[in-house]
Order: C-alpha cells, then sequence, then structure tokens
C-alpha cells in the first residue's frame, strides 16, 4: 500500500468482532496504525490524550491475563476512564444475561465494550442491542481479532512482510479462536497457511478454510518460516482427542531437536498461557528463535490502534447519516 493509498483508506468499522470479513487493506491500515501508537509506550509519561472522556468497560466472562491486562494499559495510555467487569463478582451470578448486562453498563455512559466470552457470536450479539463500539477479546471457538493482529504485527517486524510465508500453526485448531483469527490475518497478507495437528484437533470443514493440512509435524517442520505453537485447551476439550499428553508432545511438541531440524532463523510463536513441556519444550520458548513476549508487548500498540480505531469509526458513521 503506497502511503498516498493509505491516506486515502478512511476507517469506517464501529466495531472489531473478528478478522474474516475485514480485507487486506483494512488489517494493513490498522497495523500501521499501531506502529504510530508504539512511541507512547516509550515516553516517560507514557500518556496521549487521544480517548479523554471515552469510557471503556472490559467486560470479561472468561479468565485472561494479557489481552485484559493489554486492553486496560492500552486504555490508560489513551486517557481512557475504564471499567472491570468480571462475572465472578457480578450480579451474572444471579442469573442477569449477557444483554441486560451491557445495557446497565451502556445507562452509565460507557463509548466502547471489550467482550471475551465463552459463546461464539457473543461479540456479535452485543453489537446488535447495544450503541457502544464492540470490540471481541475472545468468543468461544470463532475469533481473537486482536490477538491475530499482533500476531501478524510481530511477524511484520521481523520479517518485513508475510508475502510468501510458510507459517505453521500447530496443535488444538478445533478449540481455537486465535487459529481461525490467524488463518484470515496471515492468508489475506500473502502467508501460506499450514494447520499440523492430530485428526482429532481439526476443526469440522477444515476442508473450507484457505489452508492445507498435516498430520504430521516432522514432515513439514523444515520448510517452515514461522511456527506458531498453540497450547492444548483442556478446559475445552471433549473426550480423548489423543491417548496421552505424553503422547502428544512426542508428535507435535516443539523440541529443541525438532528446531535444530528447522531453518535457522524460524520465528517461533505463541499466543500464551504456555503449557510448558506440552506444545513447547522451555529451552524453546525462552530461546533465541523466540518473540513470544515480543509478542505480548506488541499487543499494547495494536490494541491501542483499534480502541483508537474504532472510536474514529463511529465518527465516521455519524457523518453519513
Ligand atoms: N493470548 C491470550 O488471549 O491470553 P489471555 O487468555 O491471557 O488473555
Amino acid at each position: 500500500m503506497t502511503e498516498t493509498d493509505q491516506e486515502k483508506l478512511t476507517w469506517t468499522h464501529k466495531h472489531l468482532l473478528g478478522l474474516k470479513d475485514l480485507t487486506r487493506r483494512e488489517i494493513e491500515f490498522l497495523l500501521d496504525t499501531a506502529r504510530g501508537f508504539e512511541e507512547i509506550s516509550t515516553r516517560s509519561i507514557k500518556k496521549a490524550p487521544t480517548l479523554r472522556g471515552k469510557v471503556v468497560v472490559n467486560l470479561f466472562f472468561e479468565d485472561s491475563t494479557r489481552t485484559r491486562t493489554s486492553f486496560t494499559l492500552a486504555a490508560n495510555r489513551l486517557s481512557a476512564d475504564v471499567v472491570e467487569f468480571t462475572k465472578k463478582s457480578s450480579s451474572v451470578s444471579k442469573g442477569e444475561t449477557l444483554i441486560d448486562t451491557a445495557r446497565n453498563l451502556e445507562a452509565m455512559g460507557i463509548d466502547i465494550v471489550v467482550i471475551r466470552h465463552n459463546a461464539g457470536g457473543a461479540a456479535k450479539l452485543l453489537s446488535r442491542h447495544i450503541n457502544a463500539c464492540i470490540i471481541n477479546a475472545g468468543d468461544g471457538y470463532n475469533e481473537h481479532p486482536t490477538q491475530a493482529l499482533l500476531d501478524v504485527y510481530t511477524i511484520r517486524q521481523v520479517r518485513g512482510s508475510l508475502e510468501g510465508l510458510k507459517i505453521g500453526i500447530v496443535g488444538d485448531i478445533a478449540h481455537s479462536r486465535v487459529a481461525r483469527s490467524n488463518i484470515w490475518a496471515m492468508t489475506k497478507l500473502g502467508a501460506e497457511v499450514t494447520l499440523i495437528g492430530p485428526p482429532t484437533l481439526m476443526p469440522a470443514k477444515v476442508n473450507e478454510l484457505p489452508v492445507r493440512v498435516s498430520y504430521s509435524l516432522d514432515a513439514v517442520i523444515q520448510e517452515l518460516d514461522v511456527i506458531n505453537m498453540l497450547r492444548i485447551q483442556f478446559e475445552r476439550l471433549g473426550g480423548n482427542p489423543f491417548p496421552s499428553v505424553r503422547e502428544y508432545s512426542h508428535f507435535f511438541g516443539l523440541t529443541v531437536e525438532r528446531v535444530a531440524r528447522a531453518k535457522p532463523d524460524l520465528v517461533v510463536m505463541h499466543p500464551g498461557p504456555i503449557n510448558r513441556g506440552v506444545e513447547i519444550e522451555s529451552e524453546v520458548a525462552d530461546g533465541a528463535n523466540s518473540v513470544i513476549l515480543r509478542q505480548v508487548a506488541n499487543g499494547l500498540a495494536v490494541r491501542m490502534a483499534v480502541l483508537f480505531l474504532v472510536s474514529q469509526g463511529v465518527a465516521e458513521q455519524s457523518k453519513e447519516r
């Protein structure tokens, strides 16, 4: 995208529900906007007045370390007021619905809702029932758009571009919203994505996704430029998708020995939280090829950009009316 094209592109989305429906240009615009926000985190006073007077609610129905903290910090750095909502200490325990909860919060004058929920489609549902901007921070197995945005942001930072890169996503694809958002973001930016794992952890209708599938990590490890190791989501597993954790690690774990057979500049990623010794050995997670903590750091600039752009999207939609 040239600078002139970039100037012409105006962000018009009031919500960020997923990446499936965004264009390549929109994703690139978002990543370029995030680059502009990186500098704020290097200041001695890490603040900009961009969202002064706005109220952001973190509406989390599932636990989170990275996403929640990162959205809180991002909103704080842009001078928004932040309200933290957790399911455990709320009236959801008394039977209040998601929509009633959100409507009550909206009655107090909120502008942006960042929602994580165990039901796929929860963010979209909310966008139809309240007027605030909605940002999806992970909904069931569906999407986790800001995770994928920080992933592709990190790959661009390390490799310059995703065009032509061979990227492997390994593990529990079936239960992974990260994998779904990764697939959309990475393929739209020109990468070739291979899903790697046992057949029991592949999603239904995998043949309808723009990906290759491999049931052997050893068969493809040598051709990969980037590898994204997913956590086995033990809390979502039904039945026994593999005989034992030990056997899973034997065939699909990223070990020092496997990295030694890969390209020397293989980029090793993980969205966190890590099950050390299951999907990745500690020496690899903490090793020279790993960009795992860089991913976390980049999440801040990406989430600042998302908060800023959805609030701009509201302004653009008002102009059109
Ligand atoms: N990657 C990710 O979503 O981590 P958290 O569950 O800690 O937010």
